[in-house]
């Protein structure tokens, strides 16, 4: 039985986890494998290599089921890690549910999400290859913020490509990022051939995820000393999130407690894999075989629930190598969410192949329900939970409410992969009442998934 007077689980140093946890070892088929955008081809490591360093790309592939975390990484990550596994007890009692609920907080990163668990790593695997500059593209600011804090921690020249509606609406996260070091412009700029072509069409262009993808991508293949890094869907990015769910068990350990229903919401679905994958394995091998695990999207960009499973680019204008996975059409542009960190076509490979074996379930929440959802946590738990994390809470909520129901006493778990002390804009928008849903884009979608390549698989 769980303990009665236990509120957080907080692990010292030494706890941290020492090796990152690669599920493709432990998958019963392999991975479909990525494609050339041009050949249709499986692509090489000498294909990424113009972008990124030999020893991710490695792990990109690799079949081994642990990785070594280096120790200068875990140097880094000891700054907040591990962070701490909290029973929502105050939670708990304001839903009168006989559920009890866990979550996990990767708020307490100096970039204030789980992105640094990542972006510290991969800084570090740069540096170790004499890569002087790091290009990346940022939506909503998190991970912009992440990689420049990892660049400054291994002494590497950071220039972020943000989205300008994001550059000239979150001014703080652009200070953020550059009190770190980092050089950030608006995107589309004038830095980029890309860039410019956008500028010359359309001057007052507000970008877009796509745009500074492009600009970024450009920047690293044209410089020598430059490689890029990107914060999501990528298996190297999914695998170094591991530490949050390694961590996790433990804590659930000291709490004399075992998961039942495990939760994270998924843009990219780097936080979900994360958490996720150290449950899924149990479940994988048999050990926990009724374990429920759920990723959570929005509905305004549902790309498991309502995605086709086919190749298709990672990015807006075609440039990236062709992967398997869940897709509302690279062309698709969803609507101005204030999860910005869930506003992606797609989803990664590795999370969708789980979807399509039906080892993890998916649901996707409207925006107005996922903030009253955040609000209820933050006037019980006190945390100001991000945009995308309140997803979680949602679904968290749902499930708990679900065992009220039906007189269950089952243990859930969910990870608050950021506070949202930065998102006051999209909070003071609820509060006023003027946040509303966004219909099911359904016109959009259809004609978006017109255009997916046609790919002999
Ligand atoms: C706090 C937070 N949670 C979740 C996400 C979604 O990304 P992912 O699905 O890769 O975890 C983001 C992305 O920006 C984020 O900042």
């Amino acid at each position: 039985m769980a303990d009665k007077a236990l509120t957080k689980i907080v692990l010292g140093d030494r706890d941290i986890p020492t090796r990152w946890y690669n599920i493709i070892a432990d998958l019963k088929t392999p991975p479909a494998p990525v494609l050339h955008p041009g050949t249709g081809q499986p692509i090489g490591p000498a294909d990424l290599a113009p972008l990124f360093p030999m020893e991710l790309i490695k792990q990109e592939v690799s079949q081994e089921r642990w990785i070594e975390i280096p120790d200068q990484v875990r140097d880094v990550y000891r700054l907040w890690r591990p962070s701490p596994l909290f029973r929502a007890r105050r939670l708990e009692k304001a839903l009168g549910t006989p559920a009890r609920i866990y979550y996990k907080y990767e708020g307490v990163s100096p970039a204030g999400s789980h992105k640094p668990n990542t972006a510290i790593a991969q800084a570090y695997y740069n540096k170790q290859e004499k890569v002087a500059r790091i290009s990346t593209e940022t939506g909503a600011g998190q991970w912009g913020s992440a990689i420049a804090l990892a660049s400054q921690m291994f002494g590497l020249q950071c220039k972020v490509y943000m989205v300008k509606v994001s550059y000239q609406q979150k001014p703080y996260r652009r200070v953020m990022m550059e009190t770190w070091g980092a050089q950030v412009v608006a995107s589309p700029s004038p830095d980029t051939q890309a860039g410019k072509q956008i500028l010359e069409k359309d001057p007052d262009s507000t970008g877009s995820l796509g745009i500074a993808i492009s600009e970024a991508v450009e920047d690293a293949a044209t410089r020598d000393d430059t490689k890029y890094s990107l914060g999501s869907v990528l298996n190297h990015v999914l695998m170094h999130q591991t530490v949050i769910g390694q961590e996790a068990k433990k804590q659930l350990e000291k709490f004399d407690d075992e998961a039942d229903v495990v939760i994270g919401c998924a843009g990219g679905g780097s936080n979900f894999a994360g958490l996720a994958f150290p449950f899924a394995a149990d479940k994988i091998t048999g050990k926990k075989k009724k374990l429920r695990i759920i990723a959570v999207e929005p509905s305004a960009c549902p790309s498991l629930t309502k995605g086709v499973y086919t190749y298709d680019f990672g990015d807006t204008v075609g440039m990236t190598p062709l992967v398997k996975m869940h897709t509302l059409g690279h062309g698709f542009i969803p609507a101005p969410l204030h999860a910005g960190g869930l506003r992606y076509h797609g989803m990664a490979p590795l999370v969708c192949k789980l979807y399509d074996e039906k080892v993890i379930e998916a649901v996707a929440v409207p925006q107005l329900a996922t903030f009253q959802a955040a609000i209820e946590f933050a006037r019980s738990e006190g945390i100001i939970p991000a945009p995308e994390s309140a997803h979680a809470i949602r679904v968290a909520i749902d499930e708990a409410l679900r065992c009220k129901k039906e007189g269950k006493k089952q243990a859930i778990v969910f990870n608050l992969s950021g506070h949202g002390n930065f998102d006051m804009g999209a909070y003071e928008a609820y509060l006023a009442g003027k946040l509303t849903d966004y219909e099911y884009p359904a016109e959009k979608i259809a004609e978006a998934l017109r255009g997916i390549p046609q790919v002999k698989a």
